[in-house]
């Protein structure tokens, strides 16, 4: 008997040595030690055994099952050991990869993708960006802009004043800005010419429908040089609209009145939804209402009155002159992408938002 333990204990030794997983290795514990293994049954059966058999079987056994656990233990260690080497080898995790399900990414804004889609055409014409405050005086957003106290747009019902108190009229009256046009003669102030400059950024007006919101935004150009004609406007608002609307595009100027420009016009786009104001199914065309042209923007040449009030930072009206012109961004944005009402653009509904 004690030989058949030497012999279990020999075969199953050098078995737990060659075990190459840990896996393999738990199978070689149920194999020799586990409960229906033959070395346990020995040991359960010594106690029948004869009195003098006894002791030394026991012993042997008992000895062989020792021996067995620690190197299994042993070995356990070593193959745990190198099996999480071989997975840190092995599993290395690629930072690279996307995460999964990708996470939601977020976008810019529909207006200032169209922003910025304005200034990069403006900037490719050789243009810089100039930007200045959204609460205004009079003087700025009026006066130094030719515009009179008496016209309308200087009254309660169209301006956002700050401080009306003690007269809306008084050039240092503040308020919110209604355009961006008070920027050129800051601009203007800071820099002499020539000045090649687009003007973005928040204006105001106590108005609220489907086309007009109390806040929204302008970009405002300015270009002030010698020999600027309104041939060098239409020809940089011809470049613009076919940049923004397509290659097709043309443009028309039509006569208008602003008090900051003489002369002034409005400028039209031909309408890239329709054919002579007939959509493709034969129906009048609900971007321009069947006119073939859609307004875009008001403009001009800057008028001299302008001019006077920065004669003084080099802006002689006699020696320089220039074009101004001055657009809304969300009108801009609703044009291109078929946006129905100007509203959506401040919901902040994600439904909305996706879709640009
Ligand atoms: N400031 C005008 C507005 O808000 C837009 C405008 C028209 C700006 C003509 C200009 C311009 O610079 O020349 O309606």
């Amino acid at each position: 008997m004690i030989e058949r333990i030497e012999q279990l204990r020999a075969e199953a030794q050098t078995a737990i040595a060659g075990a190459s997983s840990s896996e393999a290795l738990e199978e070689l514990r149920v194999k020799y030690l586990g409960r229906k293994a033959e070395l346990p049954q020995l040991l359960r059966g010594v106690a029948q055994l004869e009195a003098a058999e006894r002791g030394a079987v026991g012993k042997a056994a008992n000895e062989a099952r020792q021996t067995l656990e620690k190197q299994l233990e042993a070995k356990g260690q070593e193959l745990a050991i190198k099996e999480l080497d071989e997975q840190l080898r092995t599993d290395r995790v690629d930072v690279t990869l996307p995460g999964d399900p990708l996470p939601a990414v977020g976008r810019l804004h529909l207006i200032t993708r169209t922003r910025r889609e304005i200034e990069d055409v403006f900037i490719g014409l050789g243009f810089n960006v100039a930007e200045g405050p959204e609460v205004e005086t009079a003087y700025y957003n009026f006066d130094a802009l030719n515009t009179p106290v008496t016209h309308p747009s200087r009254l309660m019902s169209d301006t956002f004043y700050v401080k009306p108190a003690p007269d809306i009229f008084d050039p240092q009256t503040v308020l919110l800005r209604v355009h961006t046009s008070p920027v050129q003669i800051r601009s203007m102030e800071l820099q002499p010419p020539p000045i090649y400059i687009v003007i973005p950024g928040r204006t105001y007006r106590p108005d609220n429908d489907a086309t007009h919101s109390p806040q929204f935004h302008q970009i405002e150009g300015l270009a002030v040089d010698t020999d600027v004609t309104l041939s060098d406007l239409k020809g940089t608002l011809l470049a613009f609209a076919r940049a923004i609307f397509g290659a097709d595009r043309q443009i028309r100027l039509r006569p208008h009145f602003f008090p900051f420009t003489e002369p002034s016009v409005e400028v039209d786009v031909s309408c890239f939804n329709c054919t002579d104001g007939i959509t493709a199914d034969g129906r009048r065309c609900p971007l321009c209402k069947g006119t073939s042209w859609i307004e875009i923007l008001g403009a001009g040449m800057v008028d001299p009155n302008v001019l006077a009030h920065v004669s003084a930072n080099g802006y002689d009206p006699e020696r320089v002159q220039g074009f101004a012109f001055g657009m809304g961004i969300e009108r801009i944005a609703m044009l291109k992408h078929g946006v129905p009402d100007l509203r959506l653009m401040y919901d902040n509904d994600i439904r909305f938002l996706e879709q640009f």
